[in-house]
């Protein structure tokens, strides 16, 4: 008997992490339903010409609006990885975190469509039924380490305690809380700040390493702190994360239950990522001014250095990121090609 075809589900795959996943899982479609969704009333249509096996949805994880049609169109999700909303602003107030609990109508939805026999046949209530097929099939991705850590030392290892300095941090230690106590299967990544190439249907917001280049192929003079740290990660190895573990537990079946930090092996401050980028495009060093990140007033806290060890992700799962300096290469070398 032929083995049904596995639905992966992108929430949030018109953004920019979720663009380069769907690009990364096409040439599986052959072998899984792919899916995506999209919180502006058209999906990004350059995205939809490069990969027209991938499915869209509409969804607002606010209201759950539109995740009804995706258990009744596309069926019961096997793997489902979340990776709205974004915003770099921490100052996000409480819709941050009903966008989080969102994720929670989602899981529903999809149980709905789901025979309880099919991964549980020893379920003893409704409720619980329902929390171990949701779970069998979530992966909560990317809480940025950005916010669940306090930011007061160096290479934050995951054990660390999380002490959130603003609401953005609350709402992904909240999720995160959440996931842990109800799932049997999930996957928790704290991503540093992700960067790298373009994505097929361009993004609108600006890309970390392309404003850099911007502003400095003007050779104006331009500010950057000094003293605030992070291990940013290249976009392809964050998809390389995401695929290993969704391999696992596609293919092999195995329990997935991980809690991993998610960055590149530098700790790196943005003086010294604008320094890299200079060296890579041969821009002047001397435009780069160096300036403490307490010089200005962005009305949101933002912790100074949470740098994140990631021992245990390249032991995990023996991926080891590339270094910064080589992931702008990668960069403009991919946006050339
Ligand atoms: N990028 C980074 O440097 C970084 C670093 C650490 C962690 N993260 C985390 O990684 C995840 C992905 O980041 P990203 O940079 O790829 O995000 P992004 O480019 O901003 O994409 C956000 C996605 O969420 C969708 N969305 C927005 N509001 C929504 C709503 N109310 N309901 C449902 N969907 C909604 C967007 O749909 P439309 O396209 O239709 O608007 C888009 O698909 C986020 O959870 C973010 O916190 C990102």
């Amino acid at each position: 008997m032929a083995e049904e075809r596995k639905r992966v589900l992108v929430v949030g795959g018109s953004g920019y992490l979720g663009q380069h996943l769907l690009a990364a899982l096409a040439p599986a479609t052959d072998r899984l339903d792919v899916a995506f969704t999209h919180h502006n009333q058209a999906p990004p249509q350059l995205l939809l010409d490069a990969l027209p096996s991938v499915r869209a949805f509409r969804a607002d994880l606010r209201s759950g609006d539109g995740l009804e049609a995706i258990s009744a169109s596309f069926g019961q999700v096997r793997f489902c990885i979340p990776t709205a909303p974004s915003s770099s602003s921490s100052g996000l107030p409480a819709s941050c975190l009903r966008l989080h609990v969102g994720l929670v109508h989602l899981q529903i939805a999809s149980a709905c469509a789901c025979p309880l026999v099919v991964y549980y046949n020893a379920v003893q209530t409704i409720l619980s039924a329902v929390h171990s097929i949701l779970m069998k099939c979530v992966v909560k991705f990317c809480s940025p380490v950005l916010t669940v850590y306090e930011g007061v030392k160096s290479f934050y290892k995951e054990e660390d305690e999380t002490l959130p300095v603003n609401m953005y941090g609350k709402s992904k230690v909240a999720a995160e809380k959440f996931i842990v106590e109800k799932c049997s299967n999930y996957a928790i990544l704290r991503s540093s700040i992700i960067y790298g190439p373009q994505t097929v249907s361009p993004v609108a917001k600006s890309l970390p390493i392309q404003w850099m280049d911007s502003v400095l192929s003007q050779g104006q003079q331009v500010e950057f702190f000094n003293d605030e740290f992070r291990c940013p990660v290249y976009v392809k190895d964050m998809v390389n994360v995401i695929l290993s573990l969704a391999k696992t537990w596609l293919s092999d079946g195995k329990k997935v239950q991980v809690l991993l930090n998610v960055g590149g092996p530098d700790r790196v401050s943005r003086l010294q990522m604008a320094e890299s980028v200079a060296t890579v495009h041969g821009y002047n060093h001397n435009t780069i001014k160096s300036v403490s990140a307490s010089s200005v007033n962005r009305g949101v806290a933002s912790p100074s250095d949470i740098s994140m060890d990631i021992t245990k992700l390249t032991q995990m799962l023996s991926i080891k990121p590339i270094s910064f300096q080589d992931g702008v290469r990668a960069t403009f070398d991919a946006e050339a090609s």
